[in-house]
């Protein structure tokens, strides 16, 4: 497939055109960044629903869905997910507040993450908190001191890193700062009960990103279901709550499918539907907590054209938005092998190619660039270049700093009228050290 075979099919999945322009929740992104200027992200609250929709068809009805905030943390977001029933996943208590913001009842709020602080601790302690999962000796005893001082029952997780590295499972078998290893969970178990103040009620299971294979969500289910029943024995009584994690993948390159839902779907009644009947997890709050999966594909960056210009026999398309505000399109969070976002142009969104372009951002390093051979229709300075897939791990897993850009804009659409849910940002003095 070439990439405008993806960027063709997430467009028609996911979006329209009119007249050729690219169409995000019913308006054109011409009229969205007349309107509100570029560099912008925009979120379409109507792919969100849709994306949640389609989860919920392939996972048992008794799963609760958690959206995890990291994906995407702006509160007008959460609020959309919020306002479907879902729960949500924090790693902060920055997020836990944003949830809070959001319109979240603490009791939907599960906390994980490797180096909690005390004051996050006391924070959602004192404020109420749904489960914080344990991942360390040190956050066991400190959480329960948290709990002795606040005078509160705390309902605790183990997070669980798991022996099994063969087989269809992504992760596991991995020394990792994530959670405790499978082989110390009898230790750790008794550690806990042993505090009067925690209650634990469960176990979270967190497998890794980007899970295309249906085979690997499937593999990853069933090894928390073996380990919550593995718990289950050793306390002797049922499991209140079992969470399977995220990680369900979305296509962002060339050769990438498309995680087939309806294989999941199949996978998880052949294989799940009896174990989670079983007494020792029926009567458990069952969740998952994806986060890329639900919003991945509602957002698009959408950038305007400052420069086309030709380098010994490259043409270059320079942009007002770059690695500063989408640092996972410009490949360095964490890709090995550097490939392209999906980009497509505004005006012409699925016109046949006319250039490959080499597409950059502002920033002074040839780090910033979020493209490298991007086949664009004939393109221009003031045209729209806009790069798919980019709702989750976009502006807030983004150097925002580097360079003292303003921030962009965020726009939801798709939820009544198109609308701002972070003000672009100004260009800053520094406050002290002004000369004169
Ligand atoms: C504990 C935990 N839960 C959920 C997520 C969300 O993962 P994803 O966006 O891949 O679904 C992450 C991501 O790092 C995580 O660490």
């Amino acid at each position: 497939m070439t990439s405008g075979g993806l960027t063709q099919r997430l467009v028609e999945q996911h979006f329209a055109t009119r007249d050729g322009e690219l169409v995000l929740g019913g308006v054109s992104v011409r009229e969205l960044a007349e309107r509100f200027g570029t560099p912008l992200y925009v979120y379409d609250a109507t792919v969100m629903r849709a994306q949640l929709r389609r989860l919920r068809e392939a996972i048992p009805a008794r799963v609760e869905v958690f959206f995890s905030v990291k994906a995407n943390p702006n509160i007008d977001v959460l609020r959309v997910f919020v306002g479907e029933g879902t729960g949500l996943e924090i790693a902060s208590a920055s997020e836990y507040l944003r949830a809070r913001a959001a319109g979240c009842a603490p009791d939907r709020i599960v906390f994980a993450g490797p180096g909690k602080g005390q004051d996050e601790l006391a924070r959602v302690i004192a404020d109420g908190i749904g489960e914080i999962h344990l991942e360390s000796d040190e956050e066991i005893a400190l959480a329960a001191a948290l709990a002795e001082t606040a005078n509160r029952r705390v309902r605790v997780a183990l997070r669980i890193n798991p022996r099994a590295a063969g087989g269809a499972m992504q992760m596991g078998g991995q020394s990792t700062p994530f959670g405790f290893d499978e082989e110390r969970l009898e230790e750790v178990a008794h550690l806990v009960l042993r505090q009067p103040h925690l209650d634990l009620v469960g176990l979270h299971l967190y497998g890794g990103t980007q899970m295309l294979r249906a085979e690997a969500v499937v593999a990853q289910w069933e090894a928390t279901v073996e380990l919550g029943r593995a718990l289950a024995r050793l306390l002797g009584r049922p499991l209140e709550s079992l969470d399977f994690g995220g990680g369900l993948g979305i296509p962002y390159f060339v050769k990438d499918a498309e995680l087939d839902l309806a294989a999941v779907r199949r996978g998880l009644a052949e294989r799940l539907d009896d174990a989670i009947a079983d007494p020792a997890l029926a009567g458990a709050r069952l969740l998952v907590e994806p986060g890329r999966f639900l919003v991945g594909p509602a957002g698009v960056y959408v950038t305007g054209v400052r420069s086309v210009k030709t380098s010994r026999g490259k043409t270059f398309v320079v942009t007002d938005g770059g690695m500063h505000h989408h640092l996972a399109a410009s490949g360095n969070l964490g890709q090995v092998i550097k490939k392209d976002y999906p980009l497509v142009h505004g005006a012409r969104a699925l016109a046949p190619p006319a250039m490959t372009a080499v597409v950059t951002g502002p920033l002074c390093t040839p780090l910033d660039t979020v493209g490298r051979a991007v086949p664009l229709p004939e393109t221009r300075v003031g045209d729209l270049v806009c790069i798919l897939q980019s709702g989750a791990y976009g502006l807030s897993a983004s150097p925002v700093g580097f360079l003292s850009h303003p921030m962009p804009a965020e726009i939801l659409v798709g939820d009544g009228e198109p609308r701002v849910v972070r003000a672009r940002g100004t260009f800053e003095a520094p406050i002290v050290g002004l000369p004169g």
